[in-house]
């Protein structure tokens, strides 16, 4: 028995395009992630080929207000990344904090289109990481929350644009005792922000805070404990190093008081440890995917539907299903 001439082309273009994503796929196994797999526990010490130049840009939360040292995360995460091998370089116009390295660009009560405008104070010293939590304001003030995601959008092409192959690791805000529902709202506008950026193939990785930081881990409503501020670290850490498995991180530029290496002897001037911080176990859940990359899967889905009958099919002599070679040839267009 014959089948339709379309129906017959159909089914063969969809066993070759299954082939091919199949073949690319175990090809291309060592460059595909799986961001489950990103834990921020057993990281061995390696040689690292170039150094970090980190801006934490935001708010109080990444000045680290309220915190007992005034450090927040920052401190446990530059002696994570240190302890993994990475040179570091924490950058911005303020210094607070009782660590050595304490440069930040996080300022108190700051919204997102305020933390845009300081952003470029930072930006001459071209920083190859940028860790960005910014938005809480934003919340609280009940400031024009719709499009927040929008001026986050705003703030990561300036980013871009101002320091080229920069990488950005994007945080979704931690709970919120005082205005829960507006900061919901907004940490979703990222993650499906940072769908889109990825989707375009920017160096964009999300840090979803808002499920292992837990409501009862705040000070006040707003900023976090000492154990909280602890766990914001692990989460940036696991972001960072799916960073680093993608292959987003790049060596940082030239500027005018750098030129991309830091001596031995400052390194160690600016540290305080670099042991093993030991920070809480943590599962990063898998980077959102923007929804073409979920129609691809879909369709490869239908082909495979489309495929098997096919197949046998034409080893039991049987027509395929008619239907479904019409869908996925109206898939495939
Ligand atoms: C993103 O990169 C992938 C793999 O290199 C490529 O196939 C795709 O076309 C790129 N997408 C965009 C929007 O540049
Ligand atoms: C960068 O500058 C330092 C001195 O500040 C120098 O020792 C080092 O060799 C320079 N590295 C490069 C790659 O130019």
């Amino acid at each position: 028995m014959r089948h339709s001439a379309p129906t017959h082309w159909v089914v063969w273009a969809c066993l070759i395009w299954l082939a091919v994503v199949a073949t690319a796929a175990s090809l291309g196994d060592s460059d595909t992630t799986d961001a489950n797999e990103v834990t921020s526990t057993f990281q061995a010490r390696g040689t690292k080929p170039f150094m970090l130049r980190v801006l934490p840009l935001g708010a109080s939360i990444t000045q680290g207000y309220k915190s007992q040292d005034g450090n927040g995360y920052r401190k446990w995460l530059r002696q994570q990344l240190r302890y993994a091998g990475w040179e570091v370089d924490m950058i911005g116009s303020r210094k607070t904090g009782t660590m050595h390295d304490n440069d930040h660009e996080g300022h108190v009560g700051y919204r997102i289109d305020q933390v845009a405008k300081i952003a470029k104070k930072s930006l001459k010293q071209k920083p190859n990481l940028i860790l960005i939590n910014a938005g809480t304001n934003d919340g609280l003030q009940n400031y024009k929350v719709g499009t927040a995601g929008e001026r986050m959008d705003s703030l990561l092409t300036e980013l871009y644009d101002a320091v080229p192959g920069t990488t950005i690791i994007l945080s979704t805000l931690i709970p919120n005792g005082k205005k829960p529902v507006p900061i919901s709202s907004i940490s979703q506008q990222y993650r499906d922000l940072a769908a889109k950026r990825r989707a375009q193939n920017d160096s964009l990785v999300l840090a979803e805070m808002s499920t292992f930081i837990k409501s009862t881990q705040l000070v006040d409503g707003i900023h976090p404990t000492a154990d909280g501020y602890e766990e914001m670290a692990a989460v940036w850490w696991a972001a960072i190093q799916e960073a680093d498995t993608e292959g987003f991180l790049r060596a940082p530029a030239s500027t005018a008081t750098s030129n991309g290496t830091i001596s031995k002897a400052r390194e160690k001037a600016l540290d305080d440890s670099t042991d093993d911080p030991d920070l809480p176990a943590y599962t990063a859940p898998a980077q959102p995917t923007g929804s073409s990359n979920g129609q691809v899967k879909a369709a490869q889905m239908d082909c495979l539907f489309l495929a098997l009958p096919a197949v046998l099919g034409r080893l039991t002599s049987r027509t395929p299903y008619p239907q479904l070679a019409n869908h996925a040839q109206s898939v495939l267009h």
